[in-house]
């Protein structure tokens, strides 16, 4: 079955590829995470191919010094359907064992495929990719085609709704990379007397800053001299490259056990960064005016995320309505995509992503943009699918994001949306607006989530004494305290798997107040003035059944037993620091059970499935 998020890489040229490869493919285990294999050709004649199930290290130590060569693709797999098994791994490759593939994506009409050219072959594995190249070696050794006309015939039978990208390689033609792809993630590095592909830069970071998109439905051919791109239809296509400044380093884990950590401790500087990029020296936001004039003219904006972006989209939504007084309505983009609410006259939509790459969001894109609606895309990732499709994009600037947690991404989402709105009210000049100093308070922010990444300690043992043992937990708080919450949950559960929910702290009380057990941890977030009294009182009807509370408050609201005091910000970006305890608590539990923090059990880092 289908092979759904997974990371590729394949190299052609001097390198020697098998390091160059599992380099990559340990920058991309973010991607997916239970099996792993490579092919290799020495050009020679000799080659070689590994797999494993689990982890990449476990390929790793199945490789012995005389497996080398100089082309060679890879693959980290993550799979929703069919055992994570080495036959299931990748490379898959055909029955006489010349040609071999790797492939993200699911081949919707694999199974009509395979009766319909290939009812006479065994197949080993349960994958749809064995069918794909099983399918290319037919129609080169039955019907006589050369590699890459079969390679093209084959990619035209796949029916539309597939996706794919596929890196394949024929043992008769060893230094080329038969490239193609569709709805998945794959661009070129351009190097020099080499030529790589995978599906994220940073895969190939270490070797080259020189990148080259392609596009759905083109075949690139990689050889060590160069690439070649042409359309479905054979015409040539040009492309210029383009350049990643990002350091290598940036996505290495450096002294810290786990990315995790690391990127919860970056989040002050890309605060920075974020006022650098789009503020001025008077703190005004520096937004192309066209995106600000087409936002203007709407009479609705419609934010649209999944997971921790959706829980980001929700602040945003505050930040806009207060902001800009445009009405702001957000959507988990999986509910949006089936059931398209009745839209306003003049709707805005901004897409939330941080890899850019989430197939639920882009299904929304999609749709949107064939109704002819202008779309914003906030992302990390740039070139990614739905930065390239959206009419804008604005980048978060927050370096890689490797666990599959996200958290300096949250933040910088949050943050950039405060910029946007206040440029988008200071446009239509809105008195709030104006008085909103988001340069010095985002300078306040980044002060503040020092401190607070400072006082590790201190949360380590607040998780080890509270959240060791239960097997439930809830986070709880009104208004956007509320919005943190539900964030703070995810965050805990899925690195902790402790069953943790996000509440409105006045709704505890409407059902699910029974749950509230003998020393079930509750932590109130506290940081509006409005709120404050009310959720503290929540607090109090839980305390009397035997909850244990935590708090996490506003110092300007807090009170002598608060669990965490929070340094004092404008009320609008309270969020960007009241998650930052929220994210440690979730670390140090996940922590302290042992686990893997950043490689959490059934997750991937980009869901590139529906
Ligand atoms: C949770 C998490 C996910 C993602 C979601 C959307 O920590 O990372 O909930 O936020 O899968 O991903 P993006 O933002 O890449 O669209």
């Amino acid at each position: 079955m289908g092979i759904e998020m997974c990371g590729i890489v394949g190299i052609t040229g001097t390198k020697q590829a098998v390091s160059v490869l599992i380099n990559g493919l340990e920058r991309l285990e973010y991607r997916g995470y239970d099996s792993a294999g490579i092919y290799v050709n020495d050009q020679t004649g000799q080659d070689y191919l590994v797999k494993r199930a689990g982890r990449i290290a476990n390929l790793k130590s199945a490789l012995t010094p005389e497996i080398q060569g100089s082309a060679g693709i890879g693959h980290t797999r993550w799979a929703t359907h069919g055992v994570p098994n080495e036959i299931n791994a990748h490379p898959q490759y055909s029955a006489d064992e010349r040609f071999y593939l790797v492939h993200n994506g699911v081949i919707e009409n694999f199974e009509q495929l395979k009766q319909e050219y290939l009812a006479d072959v065994k197949f080993q594995s349960q994958t749809d990719t064995e069918v794909v190249v099983q399918l290319i070696d037919r129609f080169v050794v039955d019907y006589e085609m050369d590699t890459k006309s079969a390679f093209l015939k084959v990619l035209h039978l796949i029916s539309d709704d597939s996706s794919y990208a596929f890196v394949l390689m024929d043992r008769q033609t060893p230094d080329t990379l038969y490239v193609s792809k569709n709805k998945s993630p794959l661009l070129v590095g351009v190097g020099d007397g080499f030529n790589m592909v995978a599906s994220d830069a940073v895969a190939m970071l270490k070797e080259t800053h020189n990148f080259m998109e392609i596009e759905d439905r083109e075949v690139v051919i990689v050889k060590p001299s160069g690439v070649v791109i042409r359309d479905f239809d054979g015409n040539e296509m040009k492309r210029d490259t383009f350049r990643v400044d990002m350091d290598a380093s940036a996505a290495d884990k450096g002294t810290y056990p786990f990315y995790m950590l690391k990127e919860v401790d970056e989040q002050p500087v890309v605060m920075r960064k974020l006022v650098q990029e789009y503020l001025d020296t008077d703190g005004s936001p520096v937004i192309e005016p066209e995106l600000l004039s087409r936002m203007q003219q709407a009479d609705k904006l419609y934010v649209v995320g999944a997971g921790t972006s959706y829980h980001a989209g929700l602040i945003g939504a505050r930040l806009f309505e207060r902001l800009t007084g445009i009405p702001t309505q957000v959507f988990i983009s999986s509910e949006f995509a089936y059931e398209q609410p009745i839209m306003s006259k003049k709707p805005f939509f901004i897409f939330l992503t941080q890899s850019g790459e989430t197939a639920d969001s882009r299904e929304v894109l999609v749709n949107v943009k064939k109704q002819g609606w202008p779309t914003l895309t906030i992302t990390n990732v740039p070139k990614s699918t739905l930065s390239r499709e959206a009419t804008f994009t604005l980048l978060l600037h927050a370096g890689p994001e490797i666990a599959v947690a996200s958290t300096k991404a949250y933040t910088a989402q949050v943050a950039l949306q405060a910029i946007l709105a206040k440029g988008l009210g200071m446009a239509m000049r809105k008195q709030l607006a104006i008085d909103f100093d988001v340069k010095q308070q985002l300078g306040l922010v980044a002060v503040g989530m020092q401190a607070i990444v400072d006082s590790k300690d201190q949360l380590e043992s607040v998780a080890a004494r509270y959240l060791a043992q239960p097997r439930n937990a809830f986070y709880i708080g009104r208004g956007i305290d509320w919005s943190v919450a539900l964030e703070s949950a995810l965050k805990l559960k899925e690195i902790s798997y402790v069953q943790a929910e996000g509440f409105a702290s006045g709704e505890l009380k409407h059902g699910t107040i029974a749950l509230i057990e003998d020393k079930t941890p509750v932590i109130g977030i506290i940081t509006q003035d409005r709120t404050a009294g009310l959720t503290r009182s929540n607090l109090q009807e839980v305390v009397s059944r035997g909850a244990s509370v935590l708090t996490i408050a506003s110092k300007h609201l807090a009170q002598p037993d608060d669990t965490i005091v929070l340094p004092d910000v404008d009320e609008l970006l309270t969020p960007l620091l009241s998650v930052v305890p929220a994210q440690l608590l979730a670390y140090y539990t996940s922590l302290g059970k042992g686990l893997d923090v950043d490689k959490p059990r059934n997750l991937a880092k980009s869901v590139t499935v529906q």
